[in-house]
């Protein structure tokens, strides 16, 4: 599971790394978040496609959802993209989605974004808990992006989840954190993955138009920088016989 792909540069990691890693570390699926992947305002259908065909099995999304207005189109029609599944019932697309992996496993990939310090949307807890009991067509494995800003929040989400779902992982800060673990009852889990993009930045963003702004208080036009460029997340090892994780380990890989 990757983090959140930010620009060109987070889209040149992903090239550079997916293919690779699946032959180099086995790799049999890859969720990647993309909701910065448009120079860092959301994703376009084209761009989607585009993270799809370098290898990304599922998009998942978060806050930036509908910064590009035709993403609606391909969320209406790609069930490999995901937005979250807490926004408003009358919001295009799905928030949970379950394909065939490896081996035909049934994986199923949930998104849900947080409600500390982010716009209000609906109960994160009981919206992926209502799909947990009440939807059929779940696959054995499930792995949940639960996007938000609050570490609380997202700590728990994953006791909420541990034992019912092989992994939470968070995203949104685009900051990696360092408490891989598995929780007690099976589930793999992060609080935040990181970042695929450029690190030499404010979370992605060209860092003296950040600093200008954020000590004048004036609104700045943020590009998205091009330096010291990672893919930052996690690797998962599952028992696709029991849905458990069995083992989580970070990974960055600096791109040169
Ligand atoms: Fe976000
Ligand atoms: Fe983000």
């Amino acid at each position: 599971m990757i983090g959140d792909i930010v620009g060109a540069p987070g889209r040149r990691a992903v090239a550079q790394v997916v293919t690779r890693w699946r032959a180099e570390k086995a790799v049999d699926f890859v969720v990647a978040n993309a909701e910065n992947a448009a120079a860092g305002r959301g994703v376009t259908a084209a761009l989607a496609k585009e993270i799809l065909d370098l290898g990304v099995d599922v998009i998942t999304l978060g806050d930036h959802t509908w910064d590009q207005r035709d993403i609606v189109s391909a969320l209406e029609k790609e069930p490999r993209l995901v937005r979250p599944l807490n926004f408003a019932a009358e919001c295009p697309g799905r928030g949970w989605t379950t394909v065939a992996g490896p081996q035909g496993v049934a994986i199923t990939v949930i998104n849900a974004v947080g409600r500390v310090f982010l716009k209000p949307v609906d109960c994160p807890f009981r919206a992926i808990r209502r799909v947990l009991d009440k939807e059929p067509g779940l696959g054995k494995v499930i792995l949940v992006d639960m996007h938000a800003e609050a570490t609380s929040e997202k700590v728990v989400m994953g006791r909420y989840l541990d034992g019912f779902v092989t992994a939470v992982v968070g995203t949104h800060t685009h900051i990696p954190t360092a408490d891989e673990r598995l929780l007690p009852k099976g589930t793999a889990y992060i609080t935040d993955l990181g970042m695929t993009g450029p690190r030499d930045s404010a979370i992605g963003r060209d860092l003296a138009s950040v600093t200008a702004a954020m000590i004048s208080g004036m609104p700045g036009k943020f590009e998205v920088a091009d330096q010291d460029v990672a893919l930052e997340g996690v690797l998962i090892d599952v028992d696709e016989s029991t849905g458990k994780a069995r083992k989580i380990k970070r990974v960055r890989e600096v791109i040169p």
